[in-house]
Order: structure tokens, then sequence, then C-alpha cells
């Protein structure tokens, strides 16, 4: 747990419930959230109407505020919002394309009408009301999540979600603590366990290589493996030595000191390589893998969403999957597969009884 405490600090977050104008105490007595409250037709939110930089990010007060549309459905207080590259990424447009059809998958409204648009994808908050399907939460309820792309994000005073997307926020960490986690830590699962087939009881004594262990998914994956009894490498800058030895990797390389891939070369070859980087690993990685043993590559850079958005949904898939497919062959003889990872909000992941009541935990 100590290790995770430290690793939260190294995410962007933001503090809603501190901002000018959101409340920060809740309603002792009856229903937290009063639809028919004048005030509570709008609330405070960072929007963008358009793609871009910084600059498309605008406060207001104004944002709608979110109904709930369907039976299983919550709406949480936002206490503290998480940001991922995906947020930067999306602010300028990525997977615009992919993300319009998941909202609007009969294409019946108007370009642009995903504006005005917030970003955000990890929260931590108090349930605030409950649809009449919802029968595991009840409002008050402490509880964090991962907000899927096509949906309206953190960067608010509330947020509609689905209740299978929200998890009960271990009591231990704040509500800060708790927003640096669900995005990353739900990748992180998704890219090990069920696209890698990593379990707690299949990981002892594998050799497992974490290209780019010092950001927010790798340090995840680092401790997860090695509380699984895993043998772990990872390449990070040299800076990112110490914190990454701290969290139980066996094996550091710098990959500012030169190319990664001699020194990788020179070792015992991996049963599982988690490539968080992307660009030319894919040109040698895959040798580093052991031959004839099921050993597996797992990228998390994935084309799908620049394809679609160059080239449209159906396009943009097609190429994709002819790209996939063709890596696939090519490492076909020796490797069991190549494995792209294209969003980790397809998996559904209990975060706090896979986190906490597994892996994490026993360190
Ligand atoms: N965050 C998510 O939940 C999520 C979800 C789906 C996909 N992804 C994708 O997964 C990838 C990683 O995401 P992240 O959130 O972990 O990103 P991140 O927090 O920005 O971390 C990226 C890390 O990569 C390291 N790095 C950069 N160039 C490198 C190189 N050539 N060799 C080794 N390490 C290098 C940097 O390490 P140093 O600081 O040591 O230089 C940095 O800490 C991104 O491509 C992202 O789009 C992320």
């Amino acid at each position: 747990m100590t290790s995770l405490r430290r690793l939260v600090h190294s995410r962007v977050l933001l503090h809603l419930s501190e901002s000018p104008g959101v409340h920060s105490s809740l309603p002792r007595c009856g229903r937290l959230l009063s639809t028919s409250s004048r005030c509570r037709t709008v609330m405070p939110a960072w929007v963008i109407d358009k793609y871009g930089s910084n600059e498309v990010l605008r406060f207001t007060k104004n944002a709608s505020f979110p109904i709930i549309n369907y039976p299983n459905e919550v709406i949480v207080k936002v206490f503290a919002a998480g940001l991922n590259p995906i947020d930067v990424a999306m602010r300028g447009g990525y997977g615009a394309a992919t993300l319009s059809m998941k909202r609007d998958p009969l294409n019946i409204k108007q370009s642009g009408s995903e504006f005005p648009l917030v970003l955000g994808r990890d929260v931590s908050g108090v349930i605030m009301e409950c649809g009449l399907d919802v029968k595991y939460f009840r409002e008050r309820d402490e509880v964090w999540a991962a907000i899927p792309p096509w949906k309206q994000g953190s960067l608010a005073e509330f947020v509609v979600l689905s209740a299978n997307e929200v998890s009960h926020k271990p009591k231990c960490l704040s509500h800060i603590e708790a927003a640096a986690i669900p995005y990353v830590a739900t990748t992180a699962w998704s890219a090990l366990v069920n696209t890698g087939g990593l379990r707690k009881d299949n990981c002892a004594n594998k050799r497992i290589l974490i290209l780019g262990g010092s950001g927010g998914v790798g340090t995840f994956a680092v401790q997860m493996v090695k509380a699984w009894g895993a043998h772990v490498t990872v390449t990070c800058s040299q800076n990112a030595e110490r914190f990454l030895r701290g969290l139980g990797a066996d094996h550091v390389v710098d990959y500012t000191a030169g190319p990664v891939e001699e020194p990788l070369s020179a070792l015992e070859k991996f049963d599982l390589i988690l490539d968080n980087v992307g660009g030319d690993t894919e040109r040698w990685a895959l040798k580093l893998l052991k031959p004839w043993s099921g050993s597996k590559y797992v990228t998390l850079v994935t084309p799908f969403m620049q394809n679609t958005d160059r080239l449209g949904v159906a396009d943009g898939m097609m190429q994709t999957a002819a790209t996939v497919a063709s890596k696939a062959l090519k490492a076909v003889w020796c490797y069991q597969l190549v494995s792209t990872v294209i969003s980790s909000m397809s998996q559904n992941v209990d975060l706090t009884s896979d986190l906490f009541g597994s892996s994490l935990q026993s360190q």
C-alpha cells in the first residue's frame, strides 16, 4: 500500500470540491438531490466547445446538470477528478469519429453534438442519486470510477454513470488519492489479465518486461505482476530508476542512455512484454520473447483511433484489423499472439475487489 500511496501523487489531479462554487458539505437528511430545484439545472464544469490546444478549455457555471436516463444509473458528486493522456488527446480531437459513433450509434445528431464536452476520466466522489434499479449502492456511498471516454467526464460538479461502472472507494484512500487510480489501474488490469492472461497464480517465475514502466499504467503493472511473483524488468528514464525499484522492479534499463534493445537483448528472454511506449518498439521487441512458449506481446499504443479519425469508422477499423493481422501473422511462428488493447473500458473491472482484494493487498 505504501507504494500505491506514493504513486497516486504522480498523477494530475483536480480537487473539485474545493473549487469556488462547489458545495463541500452534503445535506444530512432527505434526498441529496432535488431535481426540481432551480439551482440544480446547471452546474460548474470545465468544458471544451471545439477540439484544439489548451485555449479551448472554458470554465462555466452553467453546464447542463446530468440526469438519470436509465434505471441502472447513478449521479455522483465529484470530490476529486483525475486526468490521463487520453484526456489531452481527446481535447485535440483524438477518437472523435469512434466516440461519436458510440454516443450516437444511429447517427441522428448533427456533427459537433458532443459539445460542450467535459473531459476527465477518473472520479472519486459520493453517490447523490440512484436510479430505480440500483440495488448495490445507496445515497452518500463513497465511490470511484473510470469514466468511459464516450461519456461526459469528471471535470464537473456531478457526473452520471451506470452503476456497473462504479465501485465503493477503499476507505484507506482519500478522494484525491482515489481519483488517481481507476483509469490507469483498469488499463493495466485489462492489458495484463484480460489480454495477457496473467493471474496471481500463474505468474511465479515468469519474466515480464514493461516498456515505459514509470508512467501511470507502468507503475500499476509493475506492482501487480511483482505482487504475483513475477520477475520484472522495466525501461524508464534514469531519474525514475529509484522509484521503480521501490515499486518492486528487479531490473531497470535507462532508455535515455542509448537504444534499449541492446541491453535488453543481452537478458534472458521474456514471457510477456507490456508496451506502453509504441513507435519502433514493435520492430525489435518481439525478438525478446521466449519462442515456442506461448509468450505474449501486449501493446497499449494502437492505431485504431487514429485510423478511424483519418479514414472514417469502417475503413479505419479495416485498416487496423489488417495491421494487427499482419503483425500477428509475422509473429505466429514463434509467439502465441500479438495483442492490442484498444480500450480498457471495454472490460468490466471491479476495481475495489480486483485491486484491493487480491493483487496490491498481497504485497
Ligand atoms: N493512462 C491510461 O489509462 C491509458 C489507457 C489506454 C491507453 N493508454 C496508452 O498507454 C500508454 C501509456 O500511458 P500512461 O498513462 O502510462 O502514460 P504516461 O503516464 O504519460 O507515461 C508514459 C511514460 O513513458 C515513458 N517513456 C517515454 N518514452 C519512453 C521510451 N522511449 N522508453 C521507455 N519509456 C518511455 C516516460 O517515462 P519517463 O518519465 O521515465 O521518461 C513516461 O513516464 C500511452 O500510449 C497511452 O496512450 C493509457
